[in-house]
């Protein structure tokens, strides 16, 4: 078997489900965010953190793209915490992390900091422009950040609406191998999957094992389409369009940033820790209005070798359907003019559904449309 090298060489678990934490009295209260990123340090899918960044990795992560110790690392994992806590708590000790009214986890604290959010919001989101949704969440944490290893004391709740597709990195790798894949693709998406992102997972198809459709169902910005919405149109779309033996569902249940090609290198590298040997990135890649250049999120894997990144980049170009071709297609495979292309805004998308118009099914499968249309629909007052 030739399952990718996970992140590091080996895939961290930091969870002890049975930790015995009753001589532990300090106590951070962390967001949902800090929720999410606990637990994929704790699994592995983050591999090879095992805490949240001290200064020095966090000062390297926004200056290099890589850890102190040189692996490729581009987006700053933290844990702020508020100035008043940080005031109470003794570097050395260990404190529970909690969220709501329970205990998750727990952080043995090495390091306290002050962070530059300016500087981190022109290094990550490459703007400090403060409409930029990665910036505005970034400023609006507390402004200290904790740092050092964690473990995981206690699994975050699973909505309950998709729990079974919960899976963790190891469980990914097993499932792989059980399905005799050696090459997998894995494909992020924070949207349902339209025609475009359909053809280029299929394109990616023939060419490998098996699909690893990963979509992000952490926090996502208020108009993106709430994740269990997406879960039924994905699951609708499989049932109806794709070979059932060679595609796998799982959720990833991170918070999304919103920094396109920076964090275009981190979905690499994530979905290589799930097992993955393949990584599709298209058009505008975890991308936000016009902050980022169209295929900026490809052009940044240049600035590394293929052995340091470990897992291959599947590129590709923007994506449509040519009513003179009659076929989903990219600049790369049609040669007739723009006017030829159907072109829709996903703002523009969105609109349609909520007012219970369906897309044309050159842009969604209409059982796509159907699901999202009933899911968007704003109850009667
Ligand atoms: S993302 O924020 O998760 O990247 P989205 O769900 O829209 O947003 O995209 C998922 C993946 O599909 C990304 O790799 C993106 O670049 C790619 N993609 C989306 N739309 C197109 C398109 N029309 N043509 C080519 N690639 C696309």
């Amino acid at each position: 078997m030739t399952l990718s090298i996970p992140h590091g060489g080996t895939l961290v678990n930091q969870i002890q489900l049975d930790y015995n934490n009753s001589d532990i009295y300090s106590e951070i209260e962390i967001d949902a965010t800090a929720l999410s990123d606990l637990e994929l340090i704790a699994n592995g899918a983050y591999s090879p953190l095992k805490g949240f960044l001290g200064k020095e990795d966090y000062e390297s992560v926004l200056k290099n793209m890589r850890l102190a110790n040189g692996l490729v690392w581009s987006i700053p994992i933290t844990l702020p915490i508020k100035e008043k806590t940080a005031e109470k708590l003794k570097l050395g000790e260990k404190v529970s992390l909690k969220y709501g009214n329970e205990i998750y986890g727990v952080l043995e604290l090495q390091d306290m900091y002050a962070p530059n959010k300016m500087e981190e919001a022109k290094k990550v989101y490459q703007t400090k422009d403060q409409n930029h949704p990665g910036v505005k969440k970034l400023l609006e944490r507390p402004n200290i950040y904790a740092a050092g290893p964690i473990i995981m004391t206690k699994v975050p709740p699973k909505n309950p609406e998709f729990s079974l597709y919960y899976k963790t990195p190891q469980e990914t790798r097993n499932a792989f191998e059980h399905n005799h894949w050696e090459t997998i693709v894995g494909f992020q998406t924070r949207n349902p999957v339209h025609r475009a992102h359909e053809y280029i997972q299929k394109t990616a198809l023939e060419l490998v094992d098996g699909l690893f459709l990963n979509p992000l169902v952490g926090e996502t910005k208020a108009d993106d389409i709430p994740a269990n919405i997406r879960m039924n149109s994905y699951e609708v779309l499989l049932k109806h369009y794709y070979p059932k033996e060679r595609v796998f569902l799982a959720v990833f249940p991170a918070a999304m940033r919103y920094a396109g090609p920076k964090e275009a290198i981190f979905h690499a590298l994530v979905r290589k820790n799930y097992g993955c040997t393949h990584f599709i990135v298209g058009r505008d890649h975890a991308g936000v209005g016009d902050y980022y250049g169209t295929y900026d999120a490809q052009k940044i894997f240049d600035q590394f070798t293929p052995e340091e990144i470990g897992i291959t980049i599947l590129p590709f170009e923007h994506s449509f359907y040519c009513t003179k071709c009659e076929n989903m297609a990219s600049s790369k495979s049609c040669p007739h003019s723009k006017k030829d292309h159907l072109h829709l805004s996903g703002t523009k998308v969105r609109e349609m559904l909520k007012k219970g118009i369906t897309p044309p099914s050159q842009f969604t499968r209409r059982e796509v449309a159907e699901i999202l249309i009933k899911g968007l629909k704003t109850p009667e007052k």
